[in-house]
């Protein structure tokens, strides 16, 4: 069954969880939609896990054109979200939309999401209007990392957890269709979760939000660079890669590998008249 944000609304009314799992090529993304996840995420992780920047501050527009494109032809059912990357949306409302327009009309992305709360109300509000969904994320917002010190958990003290609250409910107010929670304490994410309306998805925040997001590298340990606490590995497929990687180049070595098998045919009487 193909996912909407109609759908992923009466997954929160009638209780049921939502999964997302992000992805950024087209084999990723049908492996995934086969697996019957509900949402996709193009997330600017991907300037961490795909291009090897060591935060996801110099994600451009044309890279997330790029990897949504593939994405959405290899997913079907999944509902594809792509995010806004760094200062696509800041800048001005108008930017915002026009950015998250290409992000619809080049990317093929069916919403977009934006890092932050009542600050960007109006530049959600105005995404909305031009009928694109918009996901907001709030608490730990890695586009902020350089403002908030590093990657770390948010919303912990009274007025901290107060301002995530109002977030909450003014980008639900402002039109988004979901909210992602990262790095919040389990205990709120699940106050938040109850006051909204929408559906929260987690990453780090406990098993009180409506759904769960992981970053497919990290749940496949297929990225050695750091393992935030909240990861769980549901495969070790990292391992799995290097091994193979490994037996090819062995076999190559040994010439066990092309096989017979692997290998066109000629008749012989061609060959012998280019000798
Ligand atoms: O960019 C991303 O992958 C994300 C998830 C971690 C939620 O924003």
């Amino acid at each position: 069954m193909k996912n909407t944000v109609v759908t992923i609304q009466q997954a929160k009314e009638q209780g049921e969880k939502l999964t997302m799992l992000t992805a950024y090529d087209y084999s990723m993304a049908k492996l995934i939609d086969e697996a019957e996840i509900n949402l996709i995420l193009v997330g600017d992780s991907l300037g961490m896990v795909m291009l090897g920047y060591e935060d996801t501050l110099s994600v451009t527009m044309e890279d997330m054109i790029h990897h949504t494109k593939a994405v959405a032809r290899g997913a079907k059912n999944a509902l594809v979200i792509a995010d806004m990357p760094f200062l696509s949306y800041q800048t001005s409302v108008y930017d915002a939309v026009c950015n998250a327009g290409r992000l619809m009309k080049e990317g093929r992305a069916q919403a977009v999401k934006l890092e932050g709360g009542q600050e960007f109300a109006e530049h959600i509000q105005a995404i909305t209007r031009a009928s694109i969904p918009v996901v907001a994320h709030l608490g730990l917002t890695p586009q902020s990392l350089n403002a908030f010190g590093g990657f770390k958990v948010q919303g912990k003290t009274e007025e901290a957890a107060r301002k995530l609250l109002q977030d909450a409910k003014a980008v639900e107010q402002a039109g988004a269709v979901a909210v992602v929670l990262e790095c919040v304490p389990a205990k709120l994410a699940e106050l938040v979760t109850k006051q909204l309306h929408i559906p929260t998805i987690g990453i780090g925040a406990g098993a009180g939000c409506d759904g769960q997001v992981l970053v497919y590298q990290d749940m496949l340990a297929m990225f050695g660079d750091f393992k935030p606490k909240f990861v769980k590995q549901f495969g070790e497929i990292g391992t799995m890669m290097k091994e193979s990687f490994r037996k090819y180049a062995q076999e190559v070595k040994s010439g066990e590998f092309p096989a017979l098998e692997h290998t066109f045919k000629i008749d012989d009487d061609v060959i012998e008249k280019l000798y």
